[in-house]
Parts: C-alpha cells; sequence; structure tokens
C-alpha cells in the first residue's frame, strides 16, 4: 500500500478519512476548522447516497477556491438551473461530437499515431511520460469542444495544458485548503495568486480562441460544441430571450472544465497504466499476448473490447488502484436529509469517499494489490464490478465517462501493442513508487520510462 506524506493532502484526508471509518463507520461528521463535513464510505453507503437519494445529495459544494476557479458559472462548480441545462447541453454534444457516435473514436484513433511518433523520438531512452499523454489526451476533447486538434508544438495549447495541469496541483495544496477554510487567509497564500492569475490567462487564451471560431461560424455546420453554443445563444437572443444561461461566461468557464477534466483525469490514469505496466512486467506480457493473439498488428478498435477481456481489466483495475479522484468533487446536500437514521441538515459539505469504495474489503478481494482478476470470472471473461466507481455515481456522475473509457481502451491498447515499458537502466520494478503526487487528483509521482518499440 502506498506511505502517506502530507504533501499530497488530498490523499492524505482521504487516507485519514477511511481509516476514521474503520473506527466510526460508513457515516461519520469532520470538522475542517469550523466546516461540518459529512463524510460516506463503503460502496453500499456511498451508492445509497448518490445512487438511491440521488437528488438529496447531488448539489455542488462551491467551497471558496471552486468559486475563485469558476465565478459561479460552467458546469463543475455550479447548482441549480444554470447547472443543469449547461450540463445537459454539454452531455448532448459530446454526444453529437464525440462519445457514442463514430465521432470520437475516429478522433482518438487519428490522435494515436501523434503519440506513437512522439514516443518514437524517445529511442527507448528514459523519458516523462506527462506531456506527452496530456498533450495526446487534450486533443481529443479539445477535438470535440473547439473543432479541431492542435500541433504539439503549439504554444498556446501547450500553454493551457500546463496551466490546467498546475491548477489540479494547486487546488489540491494543503494551502488552499487552509483558504477554503479560513477564507480571510485568501491575501497570503500564494497558491491562490498563482491560481487566479492561471484562470485569468486560461480565460483570455480561450476567449480568443473563441473569437476565432465566431469569426468563420456558420451556424448550419457545427464544427464542435463552441459552435454549437454560439449558434443556440444567437438563435436565443434573435428571438427577443436576452436573459438564457446560453452567455459568455457559461461558455468560457464550461469550455474549461470540459478542457481540464477531459485532460488530467484522463491523461494521469493512461499514466498510472503504464507505470503499473513497467512495474508489473508479467502483467504486461498477457496484456501484450492477448493484444498479438487478437489483434495482430492492425489498428484496435472499439468494438475490439469484448475480445480483449484481460486488457480491459487490467484497464479497470489500474483506475481501481490509481484512485484519481479518491474524494470525488465534495457534494452538499441539496435539502434536509434524513440518511441511515441521521439528520444532515440542507447545505451541509458531503464527502463520498470513492477511495472507500475502490478499496472497500467487503466488495474486493485483495483491495490494495494490482490484481486484474478483481474484474475476470473464471473462466477469463470480463466481469462488471457495481463497486467500480472510479466515475462516481448519481446525479454528478462524471459527464466524460463514455469518452474517458473509450480513450483510455484505445490509447492503452495501442501504446501496448507498439511499445514495451520499463523501468531506465538501473532503476528496478522494485524501485517505482506508486506514491501519488500532490494534487486535486492522484497523479503518479515524478518518473520515467522507456518505451522500447516492439515492432
Ligand atoms: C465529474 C472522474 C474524465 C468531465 C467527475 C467526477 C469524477 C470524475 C469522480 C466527480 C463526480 C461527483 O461529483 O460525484 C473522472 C475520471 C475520468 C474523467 C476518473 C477519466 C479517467 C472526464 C472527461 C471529461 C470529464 C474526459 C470531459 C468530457 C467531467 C465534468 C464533471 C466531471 C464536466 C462535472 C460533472 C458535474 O458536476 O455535473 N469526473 N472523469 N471527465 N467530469 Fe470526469
Amino acid at each position: 500500500s502506498r506511505p502517506v506524506t502530507l504533501g499530497s493532502m488530498v490523499y492524505f484526508m482521504s487516507t485519514l478519512s477511511v481509516q476514521l471509518s474503520k473506527k466510526y463507520g460508513s457515516i461519520f461528521t469532520v470538522h475542517f476548522g469550523p466546516k461540518k463535513v459529512v463524510v460516506l464510505a463503503g460502496y453500499k453507503t456511498v451508492k445509497q447516497a448518490l445512487v438511491n437519494q440521488a437528488e438529496d445529495f447531488g448539489d455542488r459544494d462551491i467551497t471558496p477556491a471552486f468559486y475563485d476557479f469558476n465565478q459561479g458559472h460552467g458546469i463543475l462548480f455550479t447548482n441549480g438551473d444554470s447547472w443543469k441545462e449547461m450540463r445537459r447541453f454539454a452531455l448532448t454534444n459530446l454526444r453529437d461530437f464525440g462519445m457514442g457516435k463514430k465521432g470520437s473514436e475516429e478522433k482518438i484513433l487519428e490522435e494515436v499515431p501523434y503519440l506513437i511518433e512522439v514516443l518514437e523520438k524517445h529511442e527507448g531512452k528514459a523519458f516523462d511520460t506527462t506531456q506527452s499523454v496530456h498533450h495526446a489526451v487534450s486533443n481529443i476533447i479539445s477535438a470535440i469542444v473547439y473543432g479541431s486538434r492542435f500541433e504539439y508544438t503549439d504554444p498556446l495549447f501547450t500553454g493551457m495544458v500546463d496551466r490546467v495541469n498546475e491548477n489540479v496541483h494547486l487546488i489540491g495544496s494543503a494551502s488552499i485548503q487552509m483558504y477554503n477554510m479560513f477564507p480571510w487567509l485568501g491575501p497570503w497564500i500564494n497558491n491562490l495568486t498563482r491560481l487566479k492569475k492561471n484562470v485569468a490567462d486560461l480565460k483570455m487564451e480561450v476567449i480568443e480562441l473563441v473569437r476565432g471560431l465566431k469569426e468563420t461560424l456558420n451556424p448550419h455546420m457545427c464544427r464542435g460544441f463552441v459552435d454549437s453554443f454560439l449558434v443556440r445563444k444567437q438563435t436565443l437572443e434573435e428571438s427577443g430571450k436576452m436573459d438564457s444561461f446560453y452567455h459568455d461566461d457559461n461558455l468560457l468557464f464550461s469550455i474549461g472544465n470540459l478542457f481540464g477534466a477531459g485532460t488530467d483525469t484522463t491523461g494521469s490514469t493512461l499514466r498510472w497504466g503504464l507505470l503499473l505496466m513497467a512495474k508489473y512486467p508479467h502483467i504486461q506480457d498477457q496484456v501484450q499476448e492477448e493484444i498479438s493473439r487478437v489483434i495482430g498488428s492492425r489498428q484496435t478498435l472499439v468494438e475490439d473490447r469484448k475480445n480483449l477481456p484481460y486488457t480491459d481489466a487490467v484497464i479497470h483495475e489500474t483506475q481501481r488502484l490509481a484512485n484519481i479522484a479518491p474524494m470525488a468533487v465534495p457534494h452538499t446536500t441539496s435539502r434536509d436529509v434524513t440518511f441511515q437514521g441521521y439528520f444532515i441538515k440542507k447545505g451541509t459539505s458531503v464527502i463520498p469517499l470513492l477511495m472507500s469504495v475502490l478499496q472497500d474489503d467487503n466488495e474486493w478481494e485483495s483491495p490494495n494489490t494490482f490484481n486484474p482478476s478483481h474484474f475476470l470470472d473464471e473462466q477469463g471473461g470480463f466481469v462488471k464490478r457495481d463497486a467500480f466507481m472510479a466515475f462516481s455515481a448519481g446525479r454528478r456522475v462524471c459527464l466524460g465517462e463514455g469518452l474517458a473509457r473509450m480513450e483510455l481502451f484505445l490509447f492503452f491498447t495501442s501504446l501496448l501493442q507498439r511499445f514495451r515499458f520499463s523501468p531506465p537502466p538501473g532503476v528496478t520494478e522494485d524501485d517505482l513508487d506508486l506514491t501519488p503526487s500532490v494534487g486535486f487528483t492522484l497523479h503518479p509521482s515524478p518518473h520515467q520510462l522507456c518505451a522500447v518499440s516492439r515492432v
């Protein structure tokens, strides 16, 4: 299991909460400074709250840092009718320009050779996987949002990806957590100044990109989410409705949410997958054997997933162990709630402790080890597990789940088909560290891998 480091605040708090749940049960209150937070632990309790009482537990806790981040607009850190409309609109557009249809599969398959080319340039020498992987996954959501991918050398694009990565680290830092508890500390917190500057810079960059799309907008041929939003806004304005939710701030912050949530999460999960393959070469052997046997050298497609049960199990097990969103994103109760005999007031912060679900020892045979058999039956077929809640559940369930699953499958299989991943020379598999690094989501700690071409 992973040692706890204080630097990793979110990880520290979630690990501590898991330990508390062993002592106090599956529902308990903690005080973060003056703030009371109800923690829900274990599969049964988290499911009961998020799924069976979805309305009650379905609002977002908009902490001071979350407010600074999105100023009350967009999808991630909003509630009420505006959230409902923006979430619905984003889902429809992900479906139209990405998820579900051929669209996103094609976009991912178009991106795969670019990622392979970058990895090949390292010629088997050790390198940090962060940039290349994050650029590739970010281009998928970019293609859906803006209608086209970016070159990996485009400074505008690389700057945006770097800023998103930095923001995730800042939001999870101890000083920002302190700010959430004691907002009056704001002026003395350097990480907050840095976060606000990043948010302002990102906003300016998005404004420029949107301006370019506005100039070339063709209402009869939407290229992506932005076009679709602009057309809807224009139509509403033409019909005299000037006070709709389709305004510039909702557009800019929804773009920011999709780009941010779509880059960091999928990118770090894929990096966890490559790291785990280097750490457990016998599992990598089995993935590569399955891919060679079933696919050979042709490009893997989404429809191949059902014929690659072992690889699919490895991807799920990576997500389970990587546990990249250990506390989901905090919720609040939308009304007074009675839950498992406890009264919880409207507006109380609630943490659905996803880590305690993904490592629930009532649900998983070996919760703390990397064991793809968690998702395999005795005949080697893939089995779905209800306690696989990496994307959360209920009203706030990740809206990019379908897209993320497709990306993880296609990028992972394509990379494993092409490269053998191993620790740098002089580093043993045992030396590869699985301690997550500081951040709001759990990234692998800085490390290097070798990607040796198999063809
Ligand atoms: C929310 C996980 C990829 C967009 C969330 C939440 C989790 C999560 C745990 C919080 C749910 C809650 O509050 O209970 C993941 C993981 C991913 C991933 C593990 C990849 C491996 C993506 C992608 C997108 C995306 C690719 C972009 C399309 C969002 C958005 C929300 C969200 C917009 C906020 C939903 C809301 O507040 O209504 N995700 N996500 N995610 N995710 Fe993802």
